[in-house]
């Protein structure tokens, strides 16, 4: 989940003002790039406005704050082997062709 809220007062931090909008483009391109099977969501607040932008794994999971476009491959890469995705996708690579 990516916050892309952007508070009613400009003097209030907020995610969008941080351009929460171009991580979570970032995010998905890369997560696209990657064929990973992670579904990405755009979202509202979550109540860490000023540490934002503000990226949460759900369900229930760790929060990420003050992420970068320059640090989202990092982040998938450490995601990746926290939640095991490369092993899952080498196992699909195992798989003999069709037809075989
Ligand atoms: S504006 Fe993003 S956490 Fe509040």
């Amino acid at each position: 989940m990516v916050c892309i809220n952007r508070r009613l007062r400009s003097d209030l931090a907020s995610c969008a003002a941080r351009d929460s909008e171009g991580l979570a483009q970032a995010i998905e391109d890369a997560v696209h790039a990657r064929g990973l099977d992670i579904r990405v969501e755009r979202t509202v607040c979550m109540g860490r406005c000023n540490f934002g932008p503000t990226v949460r794994l759900a369900p229930g999971g760790a929060f990420r704050l003050g992420l970068t476009p320059e640090e989202v491959d990092t982040f998938l890469d450490d995601l990746e082997r926290e939640l095991g995705l490369k092993k899952e996708r080498s196992k699909i690579n195992d798989l003999p062709p069709p037809g075989s």
